[in-house]
């Protein structure tokens, strides 16, 4: 009897779990919750929000599902894995105190400290007079992180003492995010990449790299998004320093959350930085990236049920098999992100794109409406090339993106310029 999984969470990185999931011979039925108009056409779109734990796992018990498997942080921080947890139930992401890796940058902070993982240099405050004499005594740039899931916007990198001034009243004084604290941390350089890894406890399996671009406009301007396109592999991460990172990085976090008690399960995100003193780590996160996902997941050959479950489960891993192939995407976003957008305008071409086997199109904020796929989302559409080579993936893509009509978008048409020969 084939395995009905839910995949709960609606962006491109759930429909590229959908996706290896659907590859999987094992897999008779998929559901995904909220899912969207790109999903659909692969699983059962089941309306009910990702922090919703408690309906989800009411959902899961009613329709016999064998496995969850979760996207976004939200959800596990909201306790998802504890809850289906306590009710029997098979669920592929860590708990909510193991979550704490990417939702206290205070929490990840004192655990690298603990084994010795290279980071920038930080002290945390949570009165704003301490913070700010520390700040104004100190050098610039430099890097201010609210304590907290703040969306991808708590980080704020202040150039000058009066931006410094400027992003500390706003987290500690007017409590922009809540009430919280601020990590003040050294500025870093070097290219960044992203690190992702199944963790089961002390046991770390790495995924293939990839690189994702922050920033909203081309040559790395404007402001931070969720990330705007992302490729995988990375020439200039060699093989050792991949094995570092593993080593000296990934394998030693996980240990000591063992150690603690608090033992991951799940992905372990690494967001990394190659700066001039060796392999330094920027921030954990506690589930798959996302734009990352969509060009790493589908480089998987192993059986993406057998993965989950052996995560899940705790039970020993298949060999994890993986293309040697280049993935390229780009994100098609909505005008005005990351700030306001307008919902609703029709997207057509998206056949014509994806007449190209070596292309897949995974939908980030997508609705059906009157029978048509619309903008419903910031971040609306990844389009992917595979190829041989990244500059070969590269214009795989970008010719699909040309083919998509929709007067609401914009793309970077720069994604990979750091490898791009
Ligand atoms: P985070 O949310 O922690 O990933 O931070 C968002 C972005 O801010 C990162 O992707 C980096 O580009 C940048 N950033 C964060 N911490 C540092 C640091 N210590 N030095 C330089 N850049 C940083
Ligand atoms: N792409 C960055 C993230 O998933 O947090």
């Amino acid at each position: 009897m084939g395995h009905k999984v839910l995949v709960v969470g609606g962006g491109g990185r759930c429909h590229a779990i959908v996706d290896a999931l659907s590859r999987s011979p094992k897999v008779e039925k998929i559901y995904c919750a909220p899912g969207n108009a790109g999903i659909a056409a692969q699983a059962e779109c089941v309306p009910v929000k990702d922090v919703q734990v408690d309906d989800l796992r009411d959902f899961a018990l009613a329709n016999g599902i064998d496995l969850t498997v979760v996207g976004p942080e939200s959800a596990l921080a909201a306790g998802i894995t504890d809850v289906f947890r306590s009710a029997g139930l098979r669920i592929f992401g860590p708990t909510r105190a193991a979550a704490a890796i990417e939702s206290s940058k205070d929490f990840a902070k004192r655990l690298m400290s603990k084994c010795g993982v290279p980071t920038a240099g930080y002290r945390t405050f949570s009165d704003y007079a301490e913070a700010h004499e520390h700040v104004m005594k100190g050098s610039f740039p430099v890097v201010l992180k609210y304590d907290g899931l703040a969306a991808g916007k708590g980080v704020v990198i202040a150039e000058t003492p009066q931006e410094a001034e400027a992003a500390l009243k706003d987290m500690l004084l007017d409590d922009r995010f809540g009430k919280g604290k601020v990590v003040v941390e050294e500025f870093l350089t070097g290219p960044e990449f992203s690190f992702m890894c199944f963790v089961d406890g002390e046991k770390v399996w790495p995924m293939a790299l990839s690189q994702d671009h922050k920033r909203a406009y081309e040559g790395d301007k404007g402001p931070n998004t969720g990330g705007m396109g992302a490729y995988s592999p990375l020439p200039f991460i060699t093989p050792e320093d991949r094995e570092y990172a593993l080593e000296h990085i990934m394998k030693p976090v996980a240990g000591e959350m063992v150690a603690e008690g608090i033992p991951f399960s799940g992905v372990l995100y690494g967001g990394l930085m190659k700066t001039p003193s060796g392999i330094k780590v920027i921030e954990f996160n506690c589930r798959f990236g996302d734009p990352e996902t969509e060009v790493v997941l589908p480089l998987l050959q192993t059986d993406a049920y057998d993965v989950f479950s052996a995560v899940a489960d705790g039970t020993p891993m298949p060999e994890l098999v993986w293309s040697d192939r280049a993935s390229m995407g780009f994100v098609m976003a909505s005008k005005g992100y990351p700030g306001s957008y307008r919902k609703g305008c029709p997207i057509e071409g998206l056949e014509d794109a994806l007449s190209d086997p070596d292309v897949r199109i995974y939908h980030m904020g997508t609705a059906m409406k009157d029978g048509m796929t619309c903008v419903n989302g910031g971040r609306v559409l990844m389009v992917i090339g595979f190829a041989d080579t990244l500059r070969q993936a590269h214009d795989k893509a970008l010719e699909a993106v040309g083919k998509i009509r929709c007067a609401d978008l914009f793309w970077r048409r720069d994604i990979g310029w750091r490898v791009m020969e």
